[in-house]
């Protein structure tokens, strides 16, 4: 395979088929341009990855296991024959869900890669979330390798770790490493088909990009990692949660040796976030994001404001006593928003901001268990007279001003995941 000539590629994939859409999209965004997709075969027949190939004009062929009754090579001999029929070169297994045979194998070693969901060889096998989860591991991830006999045994081409959390289930653990499954299996193949691996026994090295001044934006074969400036761990799940598409590993600073806090006394939300984000930025090196938000109320000229985090000691303190500085405000005259401003600070200086907006009212009393801070005493617009809080998480992560603002800063996120 030379640099110059574009790679013949195939897809393998037996169910969903998104780590195929995250193929052809990046192809279709510029990624892969030394790949050419040429074929997308299931060996079910109603698989959504042949609608995915069709949406993307590339021929997607059902080769179906059981009229072949068991007879696993002659299966096999059927796709190899569409696969060099249409001149492939290189075989991408993407959630293709049976054993393969040396029959398959053989004529492609070297050229044939799989992608799985945990950190080799951790995890082989099916359902490797949930034995993640089950064996209460701190991190999964996973790995694009390439295919030898061994099932999920072969030499390593990329591995993303994801954490797990407390709180995860497969379900939440799969989402997280599916989106990184994305980024890595496109990753790979750049990397195959600009001719970047070497395979030395069970090693496998990536070269230096030959062509620096390529205009083809590289697509990260590391993980990208963003420490959240915050030591508060709802808000730090409730951003991962918003950002959970997004393929980055969200490290809040616990995870890092404590440091004093600088002051935020910056006359703005904008002022308050750049403080925490470029404060943590300097002392990880990383790229960091930090948010500050307040709760402006009409009735009291927009306080707490700026200073609803220090408006009294506690979340149960600061709601009561706004609850008693509104005493006998009505309904209507109780109108107030949250807001919330997200920055993003790179190592090079760089800042990206974002800032959103929940409008609302003030209840009469706390309610609900959901969310924090004065989510028990804030009514958004829209929603029936239901506090904040009495709202089930996705909701909230659809109108809060956090996830407003957070989904503001995706395109700029978009952007720091090419770079
Ligand atoms: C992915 O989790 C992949 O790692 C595994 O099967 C799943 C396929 O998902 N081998 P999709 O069909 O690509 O959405």
């Amino acid at each position: 395979m030379t640099q110059a000539k574009r790679v013949p590629v195939a897809v393998l994939a037996s169910g969903r088929g998104s780590n195929l859409r995250a193929l052809l999209e990046a192809s279709k965004a510029g990624h892969l341009p030394n790949a050419d997709f040429r074929l997308v075969i299931s060996n079910q027949p109603d698989a959504p990855a042949l609608l995915v190939a069709q949406q993307h004009g590339v021929e997607a062929l059902a080769v179906d296991h059981r009229p072949f009754k068991g007879d696993r090579a002659a299966h096999e001999r059927a796709i190899l024959e569409h696969l060099q029929g249409a001149g492939v070169e290189l075989v991408v297994l993407a959630g293709y869900m049976r054993l393969l045979t040396p029959t398959l194998i053989t004529p492609f070693a070297g050229r044939m890669i799989n992608i799985h969901p945990s950190l080799l060889p951790s995890f082989p096998g099916t359902n490797a979330q949930k034995q993640a989860v089950q064996y209460g591991v701190r991190v999964s991830g996973c790995t694009v390798h390439f295919v030898t006999e061994e099932m999920d045994a072969g030499p390593v081409i990329l591995q993303r770790a994801v954490p797990v959390l407390p709180e995860d289930n497969e379900h939440t653990l799969a989402a997280r490493i599916l989106a990184q499954e994305h980024q890595a299996i496109a990753a790979a193949v750049q990397l195959i088909t600009s001719d970047r691996l070497e395979v030395i026994g069970r090693q496998v090295r990536i070269k230096p990009n030959p062509d620096s001044d390529s205009k083809t934006p590289l697509l990260h074969p590391k993980s990208v990692e963003i420490v959240v400036a915050t030591g508060n761990a709802h808000k730090l799940h409730e951003i991962r949660t918003i950002l959970q598409d997004v393929p980055v590993v969200f490290r809040g600073t616990t995870e890092f040796d404590p440091m004093t806090e600088p002051d935020e006394n910056a006359p703005d939300y904008l002022g308050n976030a750049r403080i925490k984000a470029q404060a943590w930025q300097q002392k990880t090196g990383l790229w960091t994001l930090a948010d500050d938000s307040g709760l402006e109320v009409d009735a009291l000229n927009g306080r707490p404001g700026i200073r609803s985090a220090r408006y009294a000691a506690s979340s149960e303190a600061r709601n009561r006593k706004l609850l008693s500085e509104l005493d006998g405000v009505p309904f209507e005259k109780r109108t107030a928003r949250f807001v919330c401003t997200v920055v993003l600070c790179g190592p090079d200086g760089e800042e990206y901001h974002a800032t959103g907006v929940c409008e609302g009212h003030i209840g009469f009393e706390p309610k609900g268990e959901h969310g924090f801070g004065y989510d028990p005493i804030f009514v958004p617009d829209d929603f029936g007279g239901r506090h904040l809080a009495e709202l089930s998480e996705s909701t909230k992560n659809n109108i809060s001003h956090r996830a407003k603002a957070l989904y503001g800063l995706k395109p700029a996120l978009g952007k720091l995941l090419k770079m």
